[in-house]
C-alpha cells in the first residue's frame, strides 16, 4: 500500500508535468495514482529488484504506452535515463525502503523468517547480511549495527553474534532474532532485533550511498520548477534529506517540515507510522 498517497499526488504532479521518474516504483501503488492524475505524462519507473518491476509491469498494463520500466540502483539515474534518451525530467518521487511484498517474500528481511539471511534488494549483487553476519569482524559488526541502526547495544550484540559463530554458523533471520533476544530486554512495543535488521539491510544494500547519489542526479536532470519528493523511514535517512536540500542553492524547500501521515493513514496502514515526506522545487 502507498505511503501518503494524495501528499504525494498533490505536491509533485502538476499538469505541467511531462516527464516523471518514480525511483522506487516497488509495487506500483504511487505509479498507478500518478498515471490516473496526469494522463498525458510519461511514467518512468525503476526499481532495483526485478521481482517488483515484473509486478509492476503486469500492474501498470493498462498504461504501457506511457510506461518505461528500468531495473537498476537509483544512484545511476543519469546513466539509466540516458540511456533511454532523457536528459531532463519534471518531477522525481523516491519512496525508501523495502516494499511488504519484499519483507514478506523470504529473503530474511524480517526477523520472523525461517530463510537464508539474504536482504539483498538485487539478487545479482554480491553482498549478503549471511555474509557479514557469519564473516565480518566483531568490531566491524558493531560499528554496522551503531552508524546504520543507531543501535546503543550494538557491542553487546555484535559479540553475541561473535561467540554464537565460533559454534556454528547463523543461518536464519530467526536464529540472528533468537540471539539478539537473548541479549537486548524487549521494552514497548519494538522488537530488540528492529534496528540489527535496519542497519544489516542498509549495509547490504548499500542504501545511504545510493541515497546520496540518487539525490544528486535527481537534482542534476530536474527542469526548472521541476520537484523533488523523498519518503524516509529513519531518522539517519530524513537527516540526509532535510540537509541535502537545504544545502543547495539550485533547491526551493517546500517542506519546512516533514509531511507525515495523519492518524487516519497510520490506522489503515501502519507501515506509514514512521514516514516523513519532504519536497524540494528546482529554481
Ligand atoms: C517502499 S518500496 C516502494 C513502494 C512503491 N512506492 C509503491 O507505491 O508500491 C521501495 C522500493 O524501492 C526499491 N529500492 C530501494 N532502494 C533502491 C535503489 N537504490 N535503487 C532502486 N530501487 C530501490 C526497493 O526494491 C523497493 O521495491
Amino acid at each position: 500500500m502507498a505511503v501518503l498517497p494524495k501528499e504525494v499526488l498533490e505536491n509533485l504532479i502538476s499538469t505541467q508535468c511531462k516527464v516523471f521518474v518514480d525511483a522506487t516504483v516497488g509495487g506500483a501503488g504511487h505509479a498507478l495514482g500518478v498515471l490516473d492524475r496526469n494522463r498525458k505524462l510519461h511514467f518512468i519507473g525503476i526499481d532495483r529488484d526485478q521481482e517488483a518491476l515484473d509486478r509492476a509491469e503486469k500492474t501498470l498494463e493498462r498504461y504501457s504506452d506511457r510506461v518505461t520500466l528500468l531495473r537498476g540502483n537509483f544512484r545511476d539515474l543519469k546513466e539509466m535515463l540516458h540511456g533511454i534518451g532523457v536528459s531532463s525530467i519534471d518531477g522525481i518521487l523516491f519512496d525508501l525502503g523495502i516494499s511488504s511484498y519484499q519483507l514478506a517474500g523470504g529473503r530474511g528481511f524480517s526477523f520472523k523468517d525461517d530463510e537464508e539471511l539474504d536482504m539483498r534488494m538485487d539478487t545479482r549483487d554480491v553482498l549478503t547480511a549471511y555474509e557479514i553476519v557469519n564473516s565480518y569482524r566483531q568490531d566491524e559488526i558493531a560499528r554496522i549495527l551503531y552508524e546504520y541502526g543507531e543501535e546503543w547495544q550494538s557491542r553487546k550484540i555484535a559479540k553475541a553474534i561473535f561467540d554464537r559463530r565460533k559454534k556454528d554458523r547463523i543461518r536464519t533471520a530467526r536464529e540472528l532474532a533468537d540471539i539478539i533476544l537473548a541479549v537486548k530486554k524487549k521494552t514497548g512495543k519494538i522488537h530488540p532485533a528492529t534496528k540489527t535488521f535496519q542497519a544489516l539491510r542498509i549495509a547490504v544494500n548499500d542504501e545511504l550511498a545510493s541515497l546520496a547519489g540518487g539525490m544528486d542526479a535527481a537534482v542534476d536532470l530536474l527542469s526548472p520548477g521541476g520537484r523533488i519528493g523523498v519518503i524516509t523511514f529513519h531518522s539517519l535517512e530524513d537527516r540526509m534529506v532535510k540537509q541535502r536540500f537545504r544545502s543547495d542553492e539550485a533547491l526551493t524547500v517546500l517542506t519546512r517540515k516533514a509531511i507525515k501521515p495523519g492518524i487516519e493513514e497510520i490506522r489503515s496502514n501502519p507501515r506509514s507510522r514512521s514516514a516523513k515526506l519532504r519536497i524540494a522545487e528546482k529554481i
